[in-house]
């Protein structure tokens, strides 16, 4: 009998990324297929604690395995990845979860296939390691998301922003060497990719001696072929007006700039600090659009951060408006231990929370509905992704973000579709295959 994993993921595309990672890991090992966890020999949950309900929904989902870990003993969980790396945590799941075969950090699932190897030994293996600045981890990632790519370019963050926990649990930012980049990049064309995403929690900080990320971006868009080429996450202060010049030189490169503002509050920026004000944010978007007009900006945005007035929630609002986001993903600010942020005093109710969301979410969605009434009767070309079985349709991404869905009589996966656009409704479009 073949032997079968399941994997969980949580959270960025950093951490599906990874778990593209786990798979080729298992794979390596003689799990030869994915499967539902009740036929999986393994199931690993790759965890996110980025906010309080992502790790809420792990635990939820840890806890009700106990069941069939009981009925199948020979059935290994692994919990890996932030959650695990966070400090002190492994001592909580240790005790919640008792059932729990092997955990492991951010900073060694390369060793996963070991510790696997360990555990036929041993009743529970824990392997954490502190960041040791390592850019390679060797893993041959089985992806599963053609005809995207993700290639990792910088790993960790040093910008601590207050809120934040990432650069507690991924460690230092590193980069990884442009060769090795481009290199992968290239293979992934050659095998028949069709856009490239370059992940990074700051890209603009990406650093490979001379090589910077304007640098970097130039040599992987000139590399020959047709494909999409995108990026995330910036960070706005260092957005740069050479990162322009380059995303203008080529069409490769979408038009579409993720730029987390996070707030529009100059105060509550530099309580977060993020290192920019209002003003300067505004700056940068106005920079963008003055180069490439047709472009479109998306965006973080986060509310009721402690001591946040009504006025600053306002300006929040009206940065929505004026920044003319197409999307963004909004929250509310959730306290992690160890960050400044959670021992500053001046928390906001939670009731005054919602409320806020709520108004920022519509504001977002009313920039959403108009940008995508603006496509109907237009004509625009998606790279086909999948095929939507409840809707009988297929789908795909046109160049700034927005999902297109329409008929087709053969399997288009994996090519660039011209569709006239007959419907609009949120972020999707219908349209008619031309
Ligand atoms: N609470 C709420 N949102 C957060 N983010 C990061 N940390 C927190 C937190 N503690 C949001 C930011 C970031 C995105 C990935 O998650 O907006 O850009
Ligand atoms: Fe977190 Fe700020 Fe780093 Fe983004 S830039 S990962 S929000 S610390």
């Amino acid at each position: 009998m073949n032997m079968k994993y399941h994997i969980v993921t949580y959270g960025c595309q950093m951490n599906l990324h990874e778990s593209e990672k786990i798979a080729g890991i298992l794979r390596s090992v003689g799990y030869e297929e994915e499967a539902p966890p009740e036929e999986a020999d393994i199931i690993v949950f790759n965890t996110c604690c980025i906010r309080e309900h992502a790790e809420n929904h792990a635990f939820g989902n840890i806890g009700a395995l106990k069941k069939l870990k009981k009925e199948k003993p020979w059935l290994i969980i692994a919990v890996g990845g932030c959650m695990a790396q966070e400090p002190g945590k492994v001592q909580f799941l240790k005790q919640k979860f008792p059932f729990l075969d092997i955990i492991f950090g951010t900073h060694n699932i390369f060793e996963l296939a070991a510790l696997i190897e360990r555990k036929r030994r041993e009743k529970r293996v824990i392997s954490l390691y502190e960041d040791r600045g390592e850019t390679e981890d060797g893993a041959r990632p089985f992806r599963t998301s053609y005809p995207n790519a993700w290639v990792n370019i910088t790993y960790g963050c040093n910008n601590f922003c207050t809120y934040c926990i990432v650069p507690y649990v991924r460690g230092r930012e590193r980069s990884r060497s442009a060769e090795a980049i481009v290199e992968e990049c290239r293979a992934l064309i050659r095998e028949g990719y069709k856009e490239i995403t370059l992940l990074g929690q700051n890209v603009n900080s990406y650093r490979d001696g001379e090589v910077d990320f304007p640098a970097l971006l130039d040599r992987v868009a000139s590399i020959e072929g047709k494909f999409r080429l995108r990026f995330m996450t910036s960070h706005p202060k260092d957005f740069s007006a050479r990162l322009v010049a380059v995303m203008k030189k080529h069409d490769k490169i979408l038009n579409l700039l993720h730029l987390p503002a996070q707030s529009g509050s100059s105060r509550i920026l530099a309580l977060m600090n993020r290192r920019y004000t209002r003003e300067e944010y505004l700056q940068k978007i106005a920079l963008f659009r003055r180069e490439i007009p047709e472009g479109e900006v998306t965006t973080d945005l986060i509310v009721a951060f402690p001591t946040e007035t009504d006025e600053e929630f306002e300006e929040t609002l009206s940065l929505v408006r004026e920044a003319d986001f197409s999307s963004a993903f909004t929250f509310i600010y959730s306290p992690r231990t160890g960050t400044a942020a959670a021992k500053m005093e001046g928390r906001i109710p939670e009731a005054v929370a919602k409320a806020r969301i709520a108004r920022l979410i519509e504001a977002v969605n009313e920039n959403t509905r108009r940008k995508s009434e603006g496509y109907v009767g237009r004509e625009i070309e998606v790279l086909c992704e999948d095929y939507d079985e409840k809707r009988g349709l297929y789908l795909g991404r046109e160049p700034l973000g927005r999902m297109g869905y329409f008929a087709s009589e053969n399997n288009c996966i994996g090519e660039f579709v011209r569709i006239r656009v007959t419907q609009a409704n949120g972020v999707s479009l219908y349209g008619e295959k031309l």
